[in-house]
C-alpha cells in the first residue's frame, strides 16, 4: 500500500508528481506529500487528505524544482494527520516509505529517538537512522540503515547537500524505474511511468539506485555496479485514464469483453489452450495429485470458481485458502501439490508469503497475475499473465473476470494433459469459452435494466445474496463488491445453509438477491427462494434465460441472463453483479473508485 513516485529531469517536478500521485491514489489516499530538491535544500509539502488537498497547498508554495519525490499514504502506524503524512524529514535527510518497519520501536530505543520524533510513524525512524549514519556517503548511510531494518520497504531518500539526486532501495515492496530523456522516473507502479516511457525495470531487492539528470546508477549492497533488466510495458496506456466514464470502475467493467477476449486468445494456439510460452510443461498438470489455490479478496473468489471447475471436470481435489491464513493452518502442501497463486497486483504480501512457504514445502507454483515482473510473478516457477491491463478502481472487476478466463483455460489444458476429454468435448468447451466476451457484451448493452435493478437495493441496510454451487461462489464476489463500494452490509449464503440461522435476519425490509443459473441445482434453489419469500423478503432474481419458475412466485424484479452452458454462466452473471454494486454506489453519490479505508494493493500483512 502507499504509492511512491520520483522524477528528475528538465521539467517542473511539482505538477508531474501530483499527476502521478493521483494515478497512484488507488494504493492509499489518507494523505499525500512531495519533497522537492532545490539548491538550498529540500522543500516538503504534505497534508492529510487526497492529492486534491495537496495541490491546493502546492499552489500556495513556490514549487519550481526539476527533481522531486511524492507519496500517497494508506495509514498503518500513526493516524491520518498532516504530521504523519510523508515525506518525513530528520536532520538533512528526507524519506518516503511504503511498507512496514516491524522493529521500529526497538530501533527508536536503540538510537535514542524517544522525544526526537515528531510523527507516530514507523517511517520517520528510518529518516532518523539515515541521518545518524550519513557522513557525506549516501550509499554507506543507506546500507548501514537498511541492514538494521526488519520488515518490508520501498524507500526513496534525499539528502539536503546532494541536490538533484534521489536514492532508492527496496525489500519486497515494489519500485519500478526507467531512464528518460534528461533524467529518470521511478514509482510503485508502472502505470505512473507510462506517461514517460514504455521501457522500465524492476529495482532488484537490496540494490541502491541513484536517480539524477544523467540517468540511473545501480549498485548492490557491496558497492558492485549492477545492470538494470529492462522490460517493455505491453499495456495500452490509454487504459490508465477514465476514457470519458465518470469512474474507472465503470470503464473497467465496460472493458471486460475486450480484455477477456485478449486473455483467451493469448493462450489459445490452434484452437486449444497452450501455456508453452510460459514454459509450463504438461507434466505439471498431469502429475499433480492435488491443487491448492492461495489468494486474497476477489482473487480468492476467482479461485473458488476454479475449484468447482477443476474438481467437477478433472476430478482433482482443490483447496482454496485465504493467503493470510495459509501458513497458520498447517497446510498439506508437498511436491505432489500444484499451488496456484492468484493476484491482480502480484504484490499482495500475504499471497507472496504464502507462495514462498509453499515453495519451501516443495510445491510447484504457478502464479496467475496481472502485473508483469511483480513480486509474486518473480517468485513463481511459472507465470500466466492475465491481460486485464491497468486496473485502477479499488474494486476489482476486469482482473477477476480475466482470472476466471485463465482458470477455464487451465481446466481444459489439464483435461488434455490427462487425456480426459475427447476432441468433441474439448471443441465444445472452447467454442463456448470463446463466446463469453460476446455474451458479456450482451449483458453490458442491458446496463440500463441493471441500473433499474439496483434501485431495489439503494435504500437497504442489509442485502442477502443466495445461490448454490457455482452461483454461491460468484455471489461471494458479488456481495464483496456491493459492500466495498456501497457500504451496504451484504452477505452471500449458500441457500441451503440459510435456514440454519441466518434466515432469522430476513424481514420485509431485506432485499434478497437470488441467482439461479445451474440446471442441476435449480429446483433446490427455487425452494430456498420460497423459504425467504414466506418470511416477507423481497427477492430480486437473476435467472438463466427463460427458465422462470412456473409456480406462483412474485419477484420484486427479474433479470433474465443470456444463455450459456451452465459452467460458463459465471462470467456474464458476475458482470451483472458488478454493475449492480457500481450503480448502487454511484447513485448514493459515493466515491466509487476509492471506497473508504481501502487500498488496492495490500503490501502489509
Ligand atoms: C485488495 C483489493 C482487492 C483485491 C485484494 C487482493 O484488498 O482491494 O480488490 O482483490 O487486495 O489483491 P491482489 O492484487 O492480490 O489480487
Amino acid at each position: 500500500m502507499c504509492g511512491i513516485i520520483g522524477y528528475t529531469g528538465n521539467r517542473e517536478a511539482g505538477s508531474i508528481l501530483a499527476d502521478a500521485l493521483e494515478l497512484l491514489e488507488y494504493r492509499g489516499y489518507d494523505s499525500a506529500g512531495i519533497a522537492l530538491s532545490k539548491k538550498d535544500g529540500v522543500q516538503v509539502i504534505k497534508c492529510a487528505g487526497r492529492v486534491k488537498e495537496l495541490r491546493k497547498r502546492m499552489q500556495e508554495a513556490k514549487t519550481d524544482a526539476v527533481c522531486g519525490m511524492g507519496h500517497t499514504r494508506w495509514a498503518t502506524h500513526g493516524g491520518v494527520s498532516d504530521v504523519n503524512a510523508h515525506p518525513h524529514r530528520f536532520g538533512a535527510v528526507t524519506v518516503i516509505h511504503n511498507g512496514i518497519i516491524e522493529n521500529y520501536q526497538e530501533l527508536t530505543e536503540k538510537y535514542g529517538l524517544n522525544g526526537k520524533l515528531v510523527s507516530q510513524t514507523d517511517s520517520e525512524v528510518v529518516a532518523a537512522m539515515l541521518s545518524h549514519y550519513y557522513q557525506n556517503d549516501p550509499y554507506a548511510a543507506i546500507r548501514k540503515t537498511v541492514l538494521k531494518l526488519k520488515g518490508t520497504f520501498a524507500l526513496a531518500v534525499m539528502f539536503d547537500d546532494i541536490p538533484g539526486k534521489i536514492f532508492a532501495i527496496r525489500n519486497v515492496s515494489p519500485i519500478v524505474a526507467a531512464k528518460i530523456d534528461g533524467g529518470a522516473v521511478f514509482s510503485s507502479d508502472v502505470a505512473a511511468l507510462s506517461a514517460y516511457t514504455d521501457r522500465y525495470f524492476v529495482l532488484p531487492e537490496f540494490h541502491i539506485a541513484c536517480f539524477g539528470k544523467e540517468g540511473i546508477e545501480l549498485y548492490d549492497l557491496s558497492g558492485e555496479a549492477a545492470e538494470p533488466e529492462y522490460m517493455t510495458v505491453d499495456w495500452d496506456t490509454s487504459r490508465s485514464d477514465k476514457g470519458g466514464y465518470p469512474f474507472f470502475m465503470e470503464k473497467e467493467i465496460m472493458e471486460q469483453p475486450a480484455v477477456i477476449r485478449e486473455t483467451i486468445q493469448t493462450y489459445l494456439k490452434d484452437g486449444v489452450p497452450d501455456f508453452s510460452e510460459g514454459q509450463i510443461p504438461d507434466s505439471v498438470f498431469r502429475e499433480c495429485k492435488r491443487i491448492c489455490v492461495i489468494a486474497c479478496g476477489t482473487a480468492m473468489h476467482a479461485g473458488l470458481v476454479g475449484k468447482s471447475l477443476i474438481q467437477s471436470m478433472i476430478g482433482i481435489h482443490v483447496d482454496v485458502v485465504m493467503a493470510s491464513e495459509f501458513m497458520y493452518n498447517d497446510p498439506v502442501v508437498d511436491p505432489d501439490t500444484l499451488v496456484l497463486a492468484i493476484s491482480q497486483s502480484g504484490e499482495t504480501i500475504d499471497t507472496l508469503e504464502a507462495l514462498k512457504f509453499a515453495k519451501k514445502c516443495g510445491a510447484t507454483c504457478i502464479s496467475v497475475v496481472n502485473v508483469k515482473g511483480s513480486s509474486i510473478a518473480v517468485n513463481s516457477k511459472y507465470v500466466i499473465y492475465t491481460c486485464a491491463g491497468p486496473e485502477i478502481a479499488v474494486a476489482s472487476t476486469k482482473a477477476y473476470t480475466t482470472q476466471l478466463a485463465v482458470l477455464y483455460l487451465l481446466t481444459a489444458r489439464m483435461a488434455m494433459a490427462r487425456n480426459l476429454w475427447d476432441g468433441a468435448r474439448l471443441e465444445g468447451y472452447i467454442s463456448e469459452l470463446v463466446r463469453v466476451p460476446m455474451v458479456v457484451e450482451e449483458v453490458l448493452e442491458r446496463k440500463d435494466e441493471i441500473h433499474h435493478l439496483a434501485g431495489s437495493m439503494l435504500g437497504a441496510k442489509d442485502v442477502f445474496m443466495i445461490g448454490r454451487g457455482l452461483d454461491y461462489s460468484i455471489l461471494l464476489e458479488g456481495s464483496l463488491k456491493l459492500k466495498e463500494v456501497s457500504y451496504i452490509h451484504s452477505e452471500a449464503y449458500a441457500s441451503g445453509e440459510l435456514k440454519h440461522g441466518t434466515i432469522a435476519l430476513i424481514t420485509r425490509e431485506t432485499p434478497v438477491l437470488a441467482v439461479v443459473t445451474q440446471e442441476k441445482l435449480k429446483s433446490k434453489e427455487l425452494s430456498n427462494i420460497k423459504e425467504v419469500q414466506s418470511r416477507g423478503a423481497k427477492v430480486i432474481l437473476l435467472i438463466k434465460g427463460e427458465d422462470l419458475p412456473k409456480e406462483d412466485y412474485s419477484f420484486e424484479q427479474i433479470f433474465k441472463l443470456p444463455r450459456m452452458e451452465d459452467e460458463f454462466m459465471v462470467i456474464p452473471t458476475s458482470v451483472v453483479l458488478q454493475l449492480l454494486a457500481y450503480y448502487v454506489s454511484a447513485d448514493k453519490g459515493l466515491d466509487v473508485d476509492k471506497p473508504r479505508n481501502l487500498a488496492k494493493v495490500v503490501t502489509v500483512e
